[in-house]
């Protein structure tokens, strides 16, 4: 099943699965379940981990798999295609696949290194009420403060830090939504704390439901709105427990979940994004049929992996999308926030695996590899075939690269009280606040202002002179 990889890096059906040059075990062994590949005799040291995911204040463990970029060497040939597929030489591939990635122009701001920035940061938990407890990393004490003293630095420009101001003005009368899960409204927090040093913002959330709020900025006319759809499709919890004890989920991966598909028609600008939820025990259904599932440790039950279910929520969230536009329900700009890596390391999430690094890495310091490139892999083959396809317009916010080089930025055991029941766990799955995703805004207001006149959101106002006195 695997075999048909050597052309497409991602093949839905396979798992990539980390382990040491030495040794190359049946790739059906490892495409199923972690004790056993646990179990094999003399096999590459496989590290099945577990993270998690402070969902709404809820506890939800999930499964992936290891992020230990150092010491898991390279990827078995079985698995991926070329053998020595580096993450730098895979990706440049994808991006070809990708075709005219962004900013179109002179310097590509996503590939850089984080350099020292003293004037960081720009607000802080006193400054800013959107920061939730658990991205509140000073307020639970954690101790170094060097994580929010860095910025991006594109390798052939430089990408100017947030200013709050003029994405007010270039936003003036819009709307923006963030369609996904707590790591993309990670990032709706930070925007919001940024406006902040220059506004207000009033709760013009439809219901109590924290899963779906609504924030104004009456001083600018905008609004920015939050729809909580961590699989991006039709899904519900099927089992509390599970295989794992850590949930089992129904994802209907051939239904739109109209808890955003429906509400999107207003908005000027949308950011989805998708993640780790996917790693969870899952079961598929396709035309309400069941067809596989994900980590279900059932014999009987084929496992088509976390991959399968990750290209399909795209490909469908994608395709909606551009039904939408087509059907002239929509005229937004849609921004694809790739996949952001976790940076657990010496355990799994629940043996005192943590993220306790204080400094960035350099780029040549590590490498996307493992189910955090295949995931990468598979967002921008989906966005390229929705592109192509496509009436919709889309941008790519590629935050990957960046994201990957801060092991540093996250709560570990500082997002919540150390006496609290949680402490158990360490989340190397968020980011504080301020923090490293402060950035990801740094990347949507520059690409805000590279969209000068083009684009369907900009043909509703003349951006003529608001291009050349900004710029
Ligand atoms: C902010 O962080 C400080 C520590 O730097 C802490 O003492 C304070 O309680 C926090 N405030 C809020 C509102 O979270
Ligand atoms: C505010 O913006 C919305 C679109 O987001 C628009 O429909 C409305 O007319 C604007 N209100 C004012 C007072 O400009
Ligand atoms: C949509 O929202 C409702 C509550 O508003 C919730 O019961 C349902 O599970 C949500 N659907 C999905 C796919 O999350
Ligand atoms: C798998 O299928 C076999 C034969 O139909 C059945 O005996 C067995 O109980 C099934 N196992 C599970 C875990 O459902
Ligand atoms: C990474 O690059 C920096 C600067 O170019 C260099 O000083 C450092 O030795 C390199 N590190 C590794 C692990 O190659
Ligand atoms: C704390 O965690 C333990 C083990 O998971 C559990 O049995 C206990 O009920 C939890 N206590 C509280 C107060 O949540």
């Amino acid at each position: 099943m695997c075999s048909n990889v050597v052309h497409k890096f991602v093949a839905p059906n396979c798992v990539l699965v980390h382990h040491t040059m030495n040794s190359k075990p049946p790739t059906s062994e490892l495409q199923t379940a972690g004790s056993k590949i646990a179990s094999l005799p003399n096999t590459p040291r496989i590290v099945l981990l577990l993270t998690f995911s402070l969902v709404l204040l809820t506890i939800i463990p999930l499964y992936l798999f290891p992020l230990l970029a150092t010491s898991l060497a390279s990827t078995s040939s079985d698995l991926s295609s070329p053998p020595t597929a580096s993450s730098s030489s895979s990706r440049s591939s994808a991006i070809r696949l990708v075709g005219k990635r962004y900013p179109s122009s002179r310097c590509d701001i996503f590939r850089g290194e984080w350099v020292p920035n003293p004037s960081a940061p720009y607000y802080t938990n006193e400054s800013c009420w959107a920061i939730h407890d658990h991205q509140n990393c000073m307020k639970f004490g954690r101790p170094d403060n060097e994580f929010m003293k860095w910025k991006w630095k594109p390798n052939d420009c430089d990408l100017p830090v947030f200013n709050p101001g003029q994405f007010l003005e270039l936003v003036r009368g819009k709307s923006l939504a963030f369609v996904g899960d707590s790591v993309g409204r990670n990032q709706m927090q930070s925007l919001i704390c940024f406006l902040l040093r220059v506004t207000y913002s009033v709760d013009a959330s439809p219901t109590k439901d924290d899963r779906f709020k609504r924030y104004h900025f009456p001083t600018h006319n905008f609004t920015i709105a939050s729809f909580w759809s961590p699989f991006l499709v039709r899904s519900e919890e099927a089992n509390a427990n599970g295989p794992t004890r850590t949930g089992l989920f129904n994802l209907y991966l051939d239904e739109p979940d109209t808890n955003w598909t429906t509400q999107l028609s207003g908005f000027d600008y949308v950011i989805i994004s998708a993640g780790h939820w996917f790693l969870r025990p899952s079961m598929f259904y396709e035309s309400r049929n069941f067809v596989g599932c994900h980590y279900c440790l059932d014999p009987n039950v084929t496992d088509l992996t976390m991959h399968y279910s990750y290209r399909r929520a795209f490909r469908l969230a994608f395709r909606v999308l551009n039904d939408l536009a087509e059907a002239g329900n929509f005229r937004g700009l849609v921004f694809l926030r790739t996949f952001a890596p976790s940076h657990f390391e010496n355990g799994e999430w629940n043996k005192g695996g943590n993220c306790v690094r204080q400094r960035p890495f350099r780029s040549n310091e590590t490498r996307l590899d493992g189910y955090s490139l295949e995931m990468y892999m598979t967002q921008l083959e989906e966005y390229a075939e929705a592109t192509r396809a496509g009436r919709a317009q889309f941008r790519l916010l590629d935050t990957t690269d960046a994201t990957l080089l801060r092991p540093d930025g996250h709560p570990s055991r500082y997002g919540h009280q150390a006496g609290e029941n949680v402490t158990l766990y360490n989340d190397c799955v968020h980011w504080c606040l301020p923090g490293p995703i402060d950035t990801w805004n740094d990347f949507l207001l520059q690409m805000l202002k590279n969209e000068g006149g083009r684009g369907a959101a900009a043909g509703r106002r003349s951006w003529g002179l608001r291009k050349s006195t900004i710029k």
